[in-house]
């Protein structure tokens, strides 16, 4: 069996920078033709000359591949003349709680004073991409913050607010109460639970923020997935991390799995019966949420088994060393 996607995107991403940036973004460009590029770099990507910088840098990292990088910056409160100039380098803004994952520490302190800058976003058209938890207790992060969704939905109707990679039930419910809340879904949140990172042996490669919840959260966001329910776009959030950084005490947050994402959710939607969704899930979703046109680039999987790679120039991919029963075709 065979199947072949048109331009499938990653709508969340994490390139990094230097040796890491040229080790991971080929095996990015190679299967996807865009990704949204976080910029949560050290320092972070929150003026117009580093964004220029990083997508240059991007791009020198993905050639010759066919492959557009859809940049972000990192929230702060920015001037309506310095979003207007940014708008046509930039997807959206991605706005981190301070502290509240890798290199979030200039992030936002205080939701109070962000108004200002959403309101320009509104006006000039550039979506909001939230990572959306609270500092409360780990699981109940992300539902916590749902109240911050809600209100900001309301606040702003005007502004395309996008919930990364959203873990729970509580957050597939917003999507349908909110007509601005949109969502992308990892394929290492629609294949795992809490109970796989250390419900036996620990499993730092599946460590991430928002950590993975219970199997209820889970099968909602399979279900919003499968069905490739309109608000919903494939986003790997694939952050890598060196292994000395993951197997160790103190283990960074991130999950490497942008050369394995489309086999693995090829396995999991012909498990559900819905490869016919794949093609919404991994690309048309996300060309009209975001309106964007991504150049023709076909990828062909192919139903024969692979074994996950032990690593990727030493970076530990998730599943290392699992077998799946799809693969990209030669
Ligand atoms: O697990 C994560 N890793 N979650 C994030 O939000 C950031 C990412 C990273 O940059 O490593
Ligand atoms: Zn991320």
């Amino acid at each position: 069996m065979n199947l072949a996607l048109h331009s499938p995107l990653d709508m969340h991403l994490h390139l990094r920078q230097d040796e890491m940036l040229d080790a991971v973004a080929p095996l990015s460009a190679k299967y996807f033709a865009g990704g949204v590029v976080m910029p949560n770099l050290i320092p972070p990507i929150n003026s117009i000359e580093r964004l220029l910088w990083y997508k240059a840098e991007v791009k020198r990292a993905t050639a010759p591949y066919v492959f557009e990088p859809y940049m972000t910056l990192f929230f702060r409160s920015y001037t309506f003349s310095e979003l207007e100039e940014a708008r046509r380098n930039i997807i959206g803004v991605k706005l981190y709680p301070s502290g509240i994952t890798t290199n979030s520490e200039g992030g936002v302190q205080d939701l109070s004073l962000i108004e200002p800058t959403l309101s320009m976003m509104q006006e000039l058209d550039i979506p909001l991409l939230v990572h959306g938890e609270t500092n409360g207790f780990v699981m109940d992060r992300e539902s916590e913050f749902c109240r911050i969704y809600q209100l900001l939905a309301s606040k702003f109707p005007g502004l395309r607010i996008v919930m990364e990679h959203i873990t729970t039930r509580d957050a597939v419910v917003l999507l349908d109460r909110y007509e601005n809340l949109f969502a992308t879904i990892t394929p290492h949140h629609l294949l795992t639970t809490l109970d796989d990172v250390v419900g036996g042996l620990m499993n730092p490669h599946l460590f991430c923020k928002p950590i993975a919840k219970r199997p209820e959260d889970r099968d909602a966001l399979l279900a919003a997935a499968l069905s490739a329910h309109s608000k919903v776009m494939m986003g790997t959030d694939s952050a890598p991390h060196p292994t000395n950084m993951k197997e160790s005490h103190g283990c960074a947050a991130g999950v490497f799995s942008a050369p394995i994402a489309l086999p693995l959710l090829a396995e999991l939607f012909e498990r559900h019966n819905a490869l016919d969704r794949l093609q919404a899930f991994v690309s048309s979703n996300a060309c009209r949420i975001y309106r964007i046109t991504p150049r023709e680039k076909e990828v062909r999987l192919i139903k024969q088994s692979m074994i996950i790679p032990a690593s990727y120039l030493s970076i530990v991919p998730m599943w290392a060393g699992y077998e799946i029963s799809w693969s990209f075709e030669a």
